[in-house]
C-alpha cells in the first residue's frame, strides 16, 4: 500500500521541562536536548519528502515564564541561527521565522533576517520556526494589515474573501497544515496555528519532545495515511 505523506506538518514540541525534571536536571537542559530533537526531526522530514515543516518553539504566552528560562531559550535560538544556516543551505532548506519579532533583541533579529535572506531561494523543504508566535496574534496582525490596505484604497471590503485574508497571515508563503503533531501528552493547541489548521489531522503522543525520533515520526505519518479527509463532503468508500 502506498503511504499518503502529508505535505505540511506542524509540530507542537512540548515536554522539554518534564523530560529534564525526570532526569533531575534543569529545564534549560531539557531545551538543549529539545534542540537536538529538532535537528533530527528536520532530517526525518527531508528523508520523508515533507514539503513544509512548521515548528512551535515559543508561544506569545511563554513570555510569562521565568526570565532565566526565556534568556536561555533566546540564546539557544541565536546559537542555532548562527550555526545551522550553512547546513540549511547544504540541504536546500528555506528558513522562515513566523511570530512577533518585535520582542527580540537586535542581534537575534539580524540573524533571523540573515538566515531568511540566505536561504530564500532554497526549495527542498520550507522550515518555519514559530517563535513568539500566537494564533490570535497572527489573526489580529492580519486584520490590521487588511484594514490598512482598505484605508489606502488598495482593497475593497467586497474583495475580502477567505483566500484573500489568508494572504494577510504570516503563513502566506505556504500551504495549509495537513498534520499537527503534539508531543508531551497534552491535547490542546495552546495558541498555535488556528486559521491554518481548520482541516488538519491531529496526532497526539505522550512522548516528551527530546525523545521524539524517527519511529515516532513514522507513527505520526502512518496515522495520517489512515485518515479519510472529507473536508465536509460526503465521500464514497
Ligand atoms: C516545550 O517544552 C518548549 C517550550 C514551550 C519552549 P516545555 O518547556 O513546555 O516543557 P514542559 O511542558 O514544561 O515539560
Ligand atoms: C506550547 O507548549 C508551546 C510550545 C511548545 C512552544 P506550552 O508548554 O507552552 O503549552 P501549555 O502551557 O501546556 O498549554
Ligand atoms: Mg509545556
Amino acid at each position: 500500500m502506498k503511504i499518503k505523506v502529508p505535505r505540511h506538518i506542524a509540530i507542537i514540541m512540548d515536554g522539554n521541562g518534564r523530560w529534564a525534571q525526570k532526569k533531575g536536571k534543569t529545564r534549560i537542559f531539557g531545551h538543549q536536548a529539545g534542540f537536538k530533537a529538532v535537528k533530527k526531526t528536520v532530517k526525518f522530514a527531508l528523508q520523508n519528502k515533507i514539503k513544509i515543516l512548521t515548528l512551535y518553539t515559543f508561544s506569545t504566552e511563554n513570555q510569562k515564564r521565568p526570565q532565566i528560562e526565556i534568556i536561555a531559550l533566546l540564546k539557544l535560538f541565536l546559537f542555532a541561527l548562527k550555526n545551522e544556516v550553512k547546513h540549511l543551505n547544504k540541504y536546500n532548506i528555506r528558513l522562515k521565522v513566523i511570530g512577533d519579532l518585535t520582542y527580540f533583541h537586535e542581534e537575534l533579529k539580524f540573524y533571523i533576517y540573515n538566515a531568511e535572506k540566505t536561504t530564500l531561494k532554497n526549495n527542498g523543504l520550507v522550515l518555519n520556526i514559530a517563535a513568539n508566535y500566537g494564533g490570535k496574534w497572527d489573526i489580529v496582525e492580519g486584520v490590521k494589515k487588511i484594514v490598512s490596505d482598505v484605508q489606502k484604497g488598495c482593497l475593497s471590503i467586497e474583495q475580502i474573501k477567505e483566500e484573500i485574508f489568508s494572504q494577510y497571515l504570516s503563513t502566506n508563503h505556504i500551504l495549509p497544515v495537513d498534520l499537527v503533531i503534539r508531543t508531551g501528552g497534552e491535547k490542546r493547541i495552546s495558541n498555535f496555528l488556528l486559521w491554518q489548521i481548520v482541516y488538519s489531522e491531529l496526532y497526539f503522543t505522550d512522548v516528551l519532545w527530546p525523545d521524539f525520533n524517527a519511529s515516532e515520526f513514522k507513527n505520526a505519518i502512518n496515522f495520517f495515511s489512515t485518515r479519510q479527509r472529507r473536508f465536509g463532503e460526503v465521500v464514497k468508500n
